[in-house]
This record gives structure tokens, C-alpha cells and sequence, in this order.
């Protein structure tokens, strides 16, 4: 019923809109569950049929791969989480005082994650102006139900208000009322994960969707030491090579597919002149995969590698130069001690 609404939400016009609206809002998590499992299918079949082979990283936050990626956070050799923290811990109320210039904020956050970076945004927010808003955008519902759960019992100032969204396709949010503005979170450095044109585009979504006096925080890892950066996506423990490999162990479960998950390996490169860690699975011997759902065989050669993950790092400056360039002015920007991550400021005038 959820993809018949769907497929016939294009025809309804004029005053069939407000009757539809009704019938969408209850509607509207199994619409989005049936998009993205077909997503899913889609991104596995061309990824794999195509050469060289790749999946997109977005693929690795089934449940198992959430938990693994909760996991990656606290891993000594994974900076990027504590390092965030670290920043957050000491500057949040700043960054709620200049986003907020004076006024009530709405918080939405791209990407509904642990809400624990957020949870100090928030509650410097709840200690300026008591009650907020809070609106994390996520293609996953049990992310969004859980990062609500965990949230309002620890916050009870917080109005968790979650929106199943895919935020690269667009950004459709309410407006803010009168004398309220919007704050935008995207850290984590999950932009890092897109190509610049695709980041691009990401900010310019982002930009349209809000308005005058509305601001965004983006948080970006930046370029250090390549042993540094390597470590972090190589861990001792093995903890990023499982993260990694639950992409086969997924495939194996949602397709039917029987991938020797011993048969690859966990491969993490440095890429300097692109800027970016990429991460790989590579194929340990020749090999054939079977996948029953798709209707698909694939051959691996030994050695033959799937492209699972960009994570650009950028230079200091950089992100406020995207920020400039999808339409903000960039307002501040926060650092660690050792300059290893930024969080930036970015409004629109
Ligand atoms: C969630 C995209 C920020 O790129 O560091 C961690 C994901 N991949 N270890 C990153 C990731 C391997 C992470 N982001």
C-alpha cells in the first residue's frame, strides 16, 4: 500500500493536496523504508557490475554496522570522535550564542548518529533559552527512535521531532516561527564521505532549505600525519576491518549472496593527491559470488579490490570556502589544540 501511494503521489494536484498530506503522514515511514531497500538493491548491483568494483559507503550503517561504527569512536587510534567532542566540550555555548545572535533556536542535525557529540550543542542550547527543538534528519527510522529515546530521557527540555529523509536528495523542513532560527549540525565530518562536487551540491540543498538569520555547523577532519591517519582507518584491534566486512555479511543476509567474508580482506590507502583515506575490500583469492536476489554472479580476480569509502580530509580554510561557495558566510570556526578537526560556522545573511 506504502509504494502504491508512492508510485501515484506525482497526480495528486490542487486541492487533492491537503487530503493526501493526512493520508501521507501515516504513511510516510514504510514509503521511506521500500525507497531505500530499493536504494540498496540498486546500489549493490551497479557497484559490483561495474569496474572497478564499488559500494557506496552509506550501506555500511545496516544495525550491525552502526553498532561497529559506535564501536570505531572509541577506538584509541580513531581521533576523530574524541577530537570533535573535545572541541564541542569547550566551545558549545559560543556556538550557540552565535548562531542563536539573540534569538530561539531550532536545532535539525544531517545524519542522526550517537546523539553524543550533539548532546553538549543541546544542552548549552537548553541552558540559553530552556525548551528546544531538535529535528535529526536520518534515512533510518530505528536510528531516529532510538537517538529519541535516549535524548528525551536524558534532556527533558529537548523536543526530539525526527524526520525520515534522505538529505541528498533535498531538504524539505518546515519554517521556523517568527523570531525562531535555524541551526543546521552536520559534524562528524560525514561530508567527508562525498566526492566535492557531490559535497557541493549537499551544502547547496542544505542552503536552500533555510533562510535568512539560519546557520550551519560543519565539522571537517582535517589533513595531519598520513601515520595518523592510516592507524585511524586501520585499527590494531580490527575493529574498522569488521566495520568493512559487514558489508559482505549484509549482502549475504538481504540477497541471499554467499561471500566467503575470510575470503577479503580489510585494505585502508592514503590517496594525498586526492586527499582522502580510501578504504577496500580486497578479494584474497579468485573467486565467484553468487547472488540469488539480484540475479547476479561476480567474478573477483586475486587481489581485485571493491572500493567501499572516500573520507576526504581538508585543509584549514577549506571548509569555509565551501561554506562560501554554497551561499553562507562563514561566521567562526572552532579547533582542537593539535589542528587536527574544524567546526565551522556558516550563515545566511
Ligand atoms: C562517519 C564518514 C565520518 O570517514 O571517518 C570510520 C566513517 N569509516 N572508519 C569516517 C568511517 C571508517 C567515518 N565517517
Amino acid at each position: 500500500m506504502a509504494v502504491f501511494w508512492n508510485s501515484t503521489r506525482e497526480i495528486v494536484t490542487g486541492g487533492a493536496v491537503a487530503a493526501s498530506k493526512k493520508r501521507m503522514a501515516i504513511t510516510v515511514l514504510p514509503i521511506a523504508e521500500a525507497r531505500i531497500s530499493e536504494r540498496v538493491a540498486t546500489a549493490v548491483r551497479n557497484g559490483l557490475a561495474s569496474s572497478p568494483k564499488r559500494l557506496p559507503p552509506w550501506l555500511f550503517y545496516d544495525e550491525a554496522g552502526s553498532r561497529l561504527f559506535e564501536q570505531i569512536t572509541e577506538i584509541p587510534e580513531y581521533y576523530l570522535t574524541r577530537t570533535e567532542r573535545a572541541i564541542l566540550s569547550a566551545d558549545a555555548g559560543a556556538m550557540i550564542a552565535r548562531a542563536a545572535a539573540g534569538e530561539r533556536l531550532r536545532i535539525t542535525e544531517l545524519g542522526a548518529g550517537s546523539a553524543d557529540k550533539t548532546r553538549l550543542l543541546l544542552a548549552a542550547a537548553v541552558r540559553r533559552q530552556g525548551p528546544v527543538i531538535y529535528e535529526p534528519v536520518d534515512v533510518s527510522a530505528t536510528a531516529l527512535a532510538e537517538a529519541q529515546v535516549r535524548l528525551e530521557r536524558e534532556l527533558p527540555d529537548v523536543m526530539v521531532a525526527p524526520q525520515v529523509m534522505d538529505y541528498t536528495e533535498g531538504l524539505a523542513l518546515d519554517r521556523p516561527a517568527p523570531g525562531e532560527r535555524r541551526l543546521v549540525l552536520y559534524i562528524g565530518s560525514s561530508i567527508g564521505n562525498f566526492e566535492p562536487e557531490e559535497s557541493a551540491q549537499v551544502l547547496r540543498g542544505i542552503r536552500a532549505a533555510l533562510s535568512p538569520g539560519d546557520s550551519l555547523l560543519l565539522g571537517v577532519d582535517l589533513v595531519k600525519s598520513p601515520d595518523i591517519l592510516l592507524a585511524a582507518y586501520d585499527d590494531a584491534e580490527g575493529v574498522t576491518a569488521s566495520f568493512n566486512g559487514n558489508l559482505l555479511v549484509r549482502i549475504n543476509r538481504e540477497f541471499g549472496a554467499d561471500f566467503d567474508t575470510t575470503a577479503f580482506a580489510h585494505r585502508a590507502v592514503w590517496n594525498a593527491s586526492a586527499s582522502r583515506m580510501e578504504i577496500y575490500l580486497k578479494s584474497c583469492k579468485a573467486q565467484t559470488v553468487q547472488i540469488p536476489a539480484l540475479d547476479m554472479t561476480v567474478e573477483f580476480g586475486r587481489c581485485e579490490c571493491i572500493h567501499t569509502e572516500n573520507s576526504y580530509k581538508y585543509q584549514p580554510g577549506q571548509a569555509e570556502s565551501m561554506l562560501v561557495d554554497a551561499g553562507f558566510m562563514p561566521n567562526a570556526t572552532w579547533n582542537d589544540r593539535r589542528g587536527w578537526f574544524a567546526v565551522c560556522l556558516g550563515r545566511v545573511e
